[in-house]
This record gives C-alpha cells, structure tokens and sequence, in this order.
C-alpha cells in the first residue's frame, strides 16, 4: 500500500524534499522521545501530530514534545501541531479528563480520535493494515477518518473522497 524506509537520522529535514518527490504524502513516525531526530522530523513536516493516551502520564510526558513543537514554530510559521487522542475507551470519566488536561497546552486537540481496538495489533499480525484486514470496522473508519481530519488542513480533502471511494 506505500513504501517505508527507515531513517533515523537528524538530516530528515534536509533529505525530505528528495525523499517526497513522487508521492502525495509523507508520514514520519518519529521517536519516542526528544532527540535531534524528533527536532529534524518537526522541521521537515506540515502538520506535527502528538498521539496521547487517556492517562495523566502521556499528558505530562507530552510537555516535552510541546516544547519542541513550539521551538520549531519560531522558525516554521506555518506548521500545524494537533493532539490526537489513541486508544480512547468510550464514554471514560479518563477519557473526559484527557481533553481537559490537555486544554491546558497551547495546542489543539483533532476532532478526531482513535478507540483502543484490538483489529490493530491483529492486523499487524498478519503484516496488514485495518484498511485490508478489516476495511469496513472502526479501525479502519477512524484510520480514514483521520487521514481525511490532516488532509483537510492543507488542502488535499478531495483527494481523499476520491480515494476513499475507490
Ligand atoms: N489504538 C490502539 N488500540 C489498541 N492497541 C494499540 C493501539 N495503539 C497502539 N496499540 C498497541 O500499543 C503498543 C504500542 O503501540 P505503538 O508502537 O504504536 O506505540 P508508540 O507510542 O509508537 O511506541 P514507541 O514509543 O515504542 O514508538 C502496541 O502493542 C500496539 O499494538
Ligand atoms: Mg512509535
């Protein structure tokens, strides 16, 4: 479904052009925590999505990467930086609590979310995504419900629709 190469390396905002030429869009998965990659990766990207879990720890942990994000504005006017909220249980006192929590930081929340959803490990099982394992559930909804959240940021929503149709 799309190609994937690993490069951990803070020269990704340098390389990006070359490496995007022919696609439409780019995901970078960055790392876990803040390095020189995560500063590179943030310099390289149009919109900056922060995943956090329904827990005090991933909103605390996130203040990091906020700091980050807000360095990397200084110089890159025009990035997007949104918080997502993954592996959301429905209908939590959590889950309530998370948005309040992150109101607290300067960037805003996607109107989007995505449940805790065991088709995700299930499909990486099997070396697949949601979208072929499971292209009519939840999972897969809100995997295309979020590709279309981002690429309605910067234009592309039609690209979308059409894509989601085929
Ligand atoms: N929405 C979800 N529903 C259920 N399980 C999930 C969900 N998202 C992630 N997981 C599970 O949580 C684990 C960690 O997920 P993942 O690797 O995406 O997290 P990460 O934050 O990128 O971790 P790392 O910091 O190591 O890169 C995996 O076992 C994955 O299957
Ligand atoms: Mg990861």
């Amino acid at each position: 479904m799309f190609t994937v190469i690993g490069k951990p390396k803070a020269t990704i905002h340098r390389d990006i052009e070359a490496l995007a030429g022919q696609y439409d869009d780019v995901v970078i998965d960055g790392p876990p925590r803040v390095y020189d990659v995560t500063r590179s990766v943030a310099a390289a990207c149009d919109i900056v999505v922060i995943p956090v879990q329904p827990s005090p720890y991933d909103v605390w942990a996130a203040k990091e990467i906020v700091d980050l994000v807000q360095e990397a504005m200084h110089f890159k006017e025009n990035l997007q930086t949104f918080f997502l909220i993954s592996r959301k249980v429905s209908n939590t006192a959590i889950g309530r609590d998370v948005k309040d929590a992150l109101a607290g930081y300067p960037i805003p929340l996607l109107e989007v979310s995505i449940g805790h959803r065991i088709a995700f490990a299930e499909s990486a099982g099997h070396g697949q995504t949601v979208l072929e394992t499971l292209p009519k559930g939840a999972a897969a909804k809100e995997i295309r419900g979020l590709a279309q959240s981002l690429r309605k940021r910067y234009g592309k929503e039609s690209v979308v629709r059409h894509k989601t149709r085929a």
